[in-house]
């Protein structure tokens, strides 16, 4: 399906073409409480140009066209792009494209968006310099990162029940993930103050939810690319009861609830 990028770009993209509709039936609904929240702070309003970067199946690009303004999203996933385009109306724009090479002349947009985009982007230094060249002078970026804590029990049973399948495992997106610099709010702001955004700013606000049984909880937990790797590395013949024993390991915790920090950070793109 994919699009051939060079890197962890091309590395994600592939990913996330073989995960894009389990990501958009069990993970996408999660995020929607973020993706309201992102167009709020970034006061994105009528009649606005807004570029959201690593679109994904377009959650963050609708709110942003439910708000009034014209938004266009770019991801490096064809499979997630095309979940983009069947679930979003006609006027929203989606272009593959990776996001330290954006193909939109300068001063383009007056907000970049991106939702949960940059912990996949190792390159984050040219990422944010194509940011600002494509954002109007003081223009607006606004991106959500996971924070530095979160409770998930169901989530721990299904990856200790996936480690007993695999044991050695290695993370083949490990070295490529950048969340830890996006994690911790202050070097997140240096970053983003070094890449010349100034004033910056952090918000740290906690999202949470609860399953609503085992076999959810089991869906959500593997449709990501990192456990959904290792999910898809167990043989066929042992799928079966693999299942079987991550839902007992679930029913085990006896807590279907989760809970997860989200930085939302706001920077101004310096003239
Ligand atoms: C966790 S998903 C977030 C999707 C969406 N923003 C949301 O909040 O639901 C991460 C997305 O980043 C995309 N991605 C990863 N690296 C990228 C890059 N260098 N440029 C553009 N998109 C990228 C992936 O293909 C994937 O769709």
């Amino acid at each position: 399906m994919t699009s051939g990028f060079a890197g962890a770009a091309g590395r994600f993209g592939v990913a996330y073409d073989r995960r894009a509709a389990a990501y958009a039936a069990a993970i996408e609904p999660t995020f929607r409480p973020v993706h309201r929240r992102i167009v709020e702070l970034a006061q994105i309003g009528p009649g606005m140009r807004v570029v959201d970067l690593a679109t994904g199946t377009g959650g963050v690009a609708r709110e942003v066209a439910a708000a009034g303004a014209r938004v266009t999203g770019i991801d490096v996933s064809s499979g997630m792009l095309e979940i983009a385009r069947a679930s979003s109306p006609v006027g929203i724009a989606y272009v593959l494209a990776e996001a330290s090479a954006l193909p939109f002349p300068d001063h383009s947009f007056d907000v970049a968006t991106c939702g949960f985009g940059l912990s996949h982007m190792p390159h984050a230094r040219r990422v944010l310099s194509e940011v600002r060249r494509v954002l109007k002078p003081k223009g607006t970026f606004l991106a959500s990162c996971w924070g530095p804590e979160r409770s998930n029990p169901s989530r721990d049973a299904v990856q200790a029940t996936l480690e007993r399948y695999l044991p050695g495992w290695t993370d083949p997106f490990g070295q490529i993930m950048n969340e830890e610099l996006w994690a911790d709010p202050a070097s997140g702001l240096r970053n983003l103050r070094d890449a010349g955004f100034d004033p910056v700013e952090v918000v740290t606000e906690r999202l949470s939810g609860a399953f609503a049984d085992p076999a959810q909880a089991l869906g959500r937990a593997i449709a990501g690319p990192t456990r959904g790797a290792m999910a898809d590395a167990i043989p066929d013949t042992e799928r079966g009861r693999f299942q079987a024993e991550a839902v007992a390991a679930i029913e085990a915790t006896a807590d279907l609830g989760w809970w997860e920090l989200v930085n939302y950070y706001r920077a101004m793109a310096l003239p």
